[in-house]
């Protein structure tokens, strides 16, 4: 059990690492964004325990991304409050993970896999690294773990711009989770994988929440690589929000009010697809939307 620097303690944990039940790892009140006069969101509370996941779904712009830049620090709430291990939010806190939607500066420099792990340990503080002594020893080996624990042990020492779009996203969850966050921010993680990796990364990421309590929120276009892990989704449009779980938020009926358009939701193999109605009977036949937000109202 690690001991927690003084500016690091939050009232989830007690001073020996030791976790206090019944803090959730999130708790957002009332929480409203808005850019001028325009609202992304209004209103939300949002609390997430421990090992639980929630998708965040919605058209380009719903304000996912501002969520979590909320949720980082980087972007103050208009009204409500936002607490994340039962203390509000600070810029910089190791208690939050987070892969960013876009890939940084990382993929095009010589930085190598291990170093963008390093760089989550340190919680992004750029600085000299060591380079030997205890200190030096402890931290290699943790690497090594965490690059073992995604799979990514074979190209640790590899180029990031030599990596693979799947091989680059185990390494950056590594990174987001080298710091042992109680709240897990990705945004989008999947975009870029295929298939098979798409499920790779979602079962890392289930398998992290359950043996670590890693509370997640999860940005994606798609919810069926990670359905059957979902606990609650959160979809935002248009300014609005609704918050359940899958199988009463995911119906035509919520959505077709949420987006104030006919969507019809189709469930087939256990797949959830979103559909604009018009859609379906123009063309008679169904249309895939493989990012699952009607068109029109998109983008
Ligand atoms: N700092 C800012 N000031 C003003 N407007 C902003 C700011 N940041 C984002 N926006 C706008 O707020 C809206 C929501 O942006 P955001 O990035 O949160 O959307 P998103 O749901 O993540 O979309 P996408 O699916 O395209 O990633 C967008 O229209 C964006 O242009
Ligand atoms: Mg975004």
């Amino acid at each position: 059990m690690s001991l927690i620097r003084p500016d690091e303690r939050t009232p989830d944990r007690a001073a020996d690492g030791r976790p206090v039940p019944g803090v959730p790892a999130l708790e957002l009140s009332g929480a409203t964004l808005a850019y001028g006069s325009r609202v992304l969101w209004s209103d939300l509370d949002l609390t997430i325990s421990a090992g639980q996941l929630v998708a965040v779904l919605g058209p380009n712009g719903s304000g996912k991304t501002s969520l979590m830049r909320v949720l980082l620090g980087l972007q103050p709430l208009t009204a409500g409050s936002a607490k994340i291990g039962g203390a509000p939010v600070r810029r910089g806190s190791t208690r939050v993970g987070y892969i960013p939607q876009k890939v940084s500066v990382e993929s095009t420099t010589m930085v190598r896999a291990r170093d963008v792990v390093r760089m989550g340990i340190d919680g992004h503080r750029w600085g000299l690294p060591l380079s030997f002594g205890p200190r030096w020893r402890r931290q290699r080996d943790r690497i090594d773990e965490l690059l073992g624990a995604v799979g990514a042990d074979a190209f640790a020492d590899a180029p990031v711009s030599m990596l693979s779009g799947g091989e680059l996203q185990r390494v950056r969850i590594a990174g987001a989770l080298a710091s042992d966050p109680a709240l897990l921010l990705c945004d989008e993680p999947l975009a870029a994988l295929d298939l098979r990796h798409q499920q790779e990364v979602a079962a890392l990421i289930d398998e992290r929440r359950q043996l670590s309590g890693t509370a997640v929120l999860f940005v994606t276009h798609d919810v069926n690589p990670v359905l059957e892990y979902v606990d609650q989704v959160l979809y935002l449009a248009g300014g609005r929000f609704r918050l359940g779980p899958p199988d009463e938020v995911l119906t035509s009926e919520v959505l077709t009010d949420l987006y104030g358009v006919p969507v019809e939701v189709l469930r087939a193999k256990g797949r959830v697809i979103v559909v604009s109605s018009s859609d379906l009977n123009a063309s008679g036949h169904h249309h895939h939307e493989p990012n699952q937000h009607p068109p029109g109202r998109s983008s």
